[in-house]
């Protein structure tokens, strides 16, 4: 990969990078299409897989995660891609591996307090992705939006001449996220999976008549989640899309995020309201 990136610089060949973690679904795919726009047809657009273990806690789905590389390689040649890049866990992360990338600011609540490694991992992964496949534009999907604003924010206060974009989530005909942890649930949680979507909605409908205290919203929300017999909330979060600072008092442009487990998957989406 690192031969085939300087390769690339040296020749001025546009990079677009679309890492992921596999099982990928049309969700990817838009990124990786979204990857090609940017680079044209004379550029590169490289895809990773890589299941990164630093980024998972001790008792999550490190594991069980869904993995099917012959599906992967399948989708990405029908989508176009140049390489797709698969690295081993001796290669990311050899022997005496001791070197981690942390953000301290935007990564302590929601996800960070609910994973509390999680966001070192991811920014440690991408950092050493950023650095073995040397793009010029990397795509990360809209429905990771706390993980794609550390992602720009390490990228701007570590100078990686990377151009971060963020695409629009793509959603399930009833509005549900794709997502590769989908594929976990059972035919009643998958039912009730429509329920973060209803969540975000709810809201959505409650501030366009004006400002709505954000209690007042948490309060509502709880209790609809608390309708679906498999989901149980993690967290719901009201706050400012740019700085990610909690919103007391919750308006049309204010970002909705929330969590909610449905049996043991754990299902995250996002809408700015
Ligand atoms: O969003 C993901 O799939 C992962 O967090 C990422 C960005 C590929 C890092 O492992």
């Amino acid at each position: 990969m690192k031969r085939l990136a300087s390769g690339w610089k040296v020749s001025g060949i546009a990079v677009g990078f679309v890492p992921t973690m596999g099982y990928l679904h049309a969700g990817h795919i838009s990124l990786v299409h979204n990857a090609r726009q940017r680079v044209g047809s004379k550029g590169q657009v490289v895809v990773s897989i890589y299941v990164n273990p630093t980024q998972f806690g001790p008792t999550e789905d490190l594991a069980k995660y869904p993995r099917d590389l012959a599906h992967d390689k399948k989708l990405c040649r029908e989508a176009g891609v140049d390489v797709l890049f698969v690295p081993s866990n001796a290669q990311m992360y050899p022997e005496g591996y001791s070197t981690y990338v942390i953000e301290e600011h935007l990564s302590q609540a929601m996800e960070g307090a609910s994973r509390p490694t999680h966001f070192r991992g991811v920014t440690t992964v991408v950092s050493k992705l950023f650095n073995l496949v040397l793009p010029d534009v990397a795509v990360f999907g809209a429905k990771d939006f706390q993980q794609a604003a550390i992602i720009q924010r390490m990228t701007r206060d570590l100078n990686f001449p990377v151009k971060v974009v963020v695409a629009p989530t793509v959603r399930e005909p009833d509005g549900l996220a794709l997502s590769s942890r989908n594929k976990y649930l059972s035919p009643i949680q998958r039912e009730q999976a429509v329920i973060l979507r209803q969540s975000l909605q709810h809201a959505r409908n409650a501030v366009a008549g004006g400002p709505v205290q954000a209690t007042r919203l948490l309060d509502e929300v709880g209790k609809r989640i608390a309708t679906a017999s498999e989901a149980r909330l993690d967290y719901v979060e009201f706050f400012n899309p740019k700085t990610l600072e909690p919103a007391t008092v919750v308006k049309r442009g204010t970002q909705m995020a929330l969590a909610v487990f449905l049996g043991k998957t754990r299902l995250i989406d996002n809408a700015t309201l």
